[in-house]
């Protein structure tokens, strides 16, 4: 099995190109079986979870065609099979995202549950309570949602409890082809969650209050739609990942190809550690600290801090002075890097959802394990630092979602390889 050789690299400079963003990809893929013709999606992160959708599509009746590295068109109409099977949905939970889909166009679909993963239970009781709303039927049998909705979903006033992006995103393309008016309260506000709106807007739909508390979808009643080109979003993830590998090392490096606004949250941040940040239209340079104050961290949903930087953030802890508290508020288990950090030297308590990591440790070169996508990233970050050399096993998690990212290390002056290994 692949693993990644980092020798300490603790001086970086010059610039890199941020991907298109993973989240706002997957659903776009998926909002694809709303449309009547072609879907041209440029700008695709070139990484696993995309391709593992596409081809999930495939499997169902869709084509696709590569246009370049980056670019694909999708064309959905002969979709002849409208069950989501336990494989793919095991290797990707975000194939969830086709339940609401398949549901609008083609009134029943079979989408295997998809149950937990490494970072906690994560259900998806609120996407099954919302179809349901919506008119469907659902039974949960044999591990899977049947849904029908024989006359079609009809617009209706959902409610969350609880904000979740992929369960808004959800909603939001299923009501676009429902009957009548849907009203989504309390919906997730991330930038990809703009973005589906903004191309369902282009592809005609009637839908306002995006970024707001409340979302409001005028359906289609069936007709399917007109889809104009989509260019992905920056990856505000891949980005923050990027500064803080400057940050961790105290380098100044410039990332290109962002929306700094969407950055806010980690910019400021890194502003309060210590850090100059400067900001131009696309993008964005971190400046040398003087010094490294330690900080408190509460992941929570946009425009709080994202949970999916709550790893890499823990690593740059490790750098900063006196104690630094990371509360974790979205998902239970979200601590696994802890260990594989630890095993580096670092100085992390845990309690309940609360760490608290002791800095600065002088982190030392070791054989560690990734295991989700953002704990993945934050052992790269450690590694940088570490003296001697990291190996970093199980990368199959970065290439979820992280594309080329030995060679855009290598850019910006990191000693980093891919090896073949024996399997861990
Ligand atoms: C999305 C992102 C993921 C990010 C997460 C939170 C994608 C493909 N993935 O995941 O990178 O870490 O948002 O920003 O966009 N919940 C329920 N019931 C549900 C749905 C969610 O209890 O039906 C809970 C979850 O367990 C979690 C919280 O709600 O505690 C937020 O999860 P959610 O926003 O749904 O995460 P995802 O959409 O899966």
């Amino acid at each position: 099995m692949d693993y990644l050789r980092i020798k300490h690299s603790d001086n970086l400079y010059g610039s890199v190109k941020i991907s298109g963003a993973k989240n706002s990809a997957l659903p776009l893929i998926a909002a694809t079986i709303l449309s009547k013709n072609d879907v041209v999606l440029e700008n695709l992160p070139n990484v696993v979870d995309v391709k593992v959708l596409i081809k999930l599509l495939t499997m169902l009746g869709a084509s696709s065609k590569d246009i370049n590295e980056n670019s694909v068109s999708i064309n959905t109409n002969n979709i002849n099979n409208t069950q989501v099977v336990y494989d793919m949905v095991r290797k990707m939970r975000a194939s969830i995202l086709l339940l609401g889909p398949l549901l609008a166009r083609f009134r029943k679909c079979q989408v295997s549950l998809p149950g937990g993963c490494a970072i906690g239970a994560r259900p998806v009781d609120l996407h099954i309570k919302a179809m349901g709303n919506m008119g469907a039927d659902i039974h949960i049998t044999n591990g899977y949602i049947n849904a029908s909705a024989p006359k079609g979903l009809k617009g209706s006033n959902i409610i969350f409890d609880k904000i979740t992006v992929t369960g808004t995103e959800n909603v939001i393309m299923a009501a676009a082809l429902a009957k009548g008016t849907t009203i989504i309260t309390n919906p997730a506000k991330e930038p990809e969650i703009i973005q589906l709106c903004d191309v369902l807007r282009q592809a005609g739909v009637e839908i306002s209050g995006q970024g707001s508390n409340e979302i409001v979808i005028v359906g289609s009643d069936g007709e399917l739609l007109d889809f104009k080109n989509i260019e992905i979003i920056p990856d505000r993830i891949e980005a923050g990942t990027y500064l803080c590998a400057g940050a961790i090392t105290n380098s100044s490096i410039t990332i290109n190809n962002v929306i700094p606004k969407h950055l806010e949250a980690i910019t400021n941040k890194l502003k309060e550690i210590g850090f100059g940040i400067e900001v131009d239209s696309s993008s964005i340079t971190i400046l040398k600290a003087r010094e490294l104050s330690g900080f408190e961290i509460t992941t929570s949903e946009y425009p709080g801090f994202p949970t999916d930087m709550q790893a890499q953030f823990m690593a740059l802890a490790t750098q900063c002075n006196g104690v630094s508290t990371i509360k974790e508020r979205l998902f239970e288990n979200r601590f696994m890097h802890v260990n594989e950090l630890q095993r580096l030297g670092a100085n992390i308590s845990l309690l309940g959802n609360v760490a608290n990591i002791s800095g600065r440790s002088n982190l030392i070169g070791a054989d560690v394990m990734a295991t989700d996508l953002r704990a993945s990233s934050a052992l790269i970050l450690a590694a940088l630092i570490a003296s001697g050399e990291t190996r970093i096993h199980r990368i199959y998690h970065l290439d979820r979602g992280y594309e080329k990212i030995e060679q855009k290390l290598s850019t910006i002056g990191v000693k980093i390889e891919r090896l073949k290994g024996d399997k861990i």
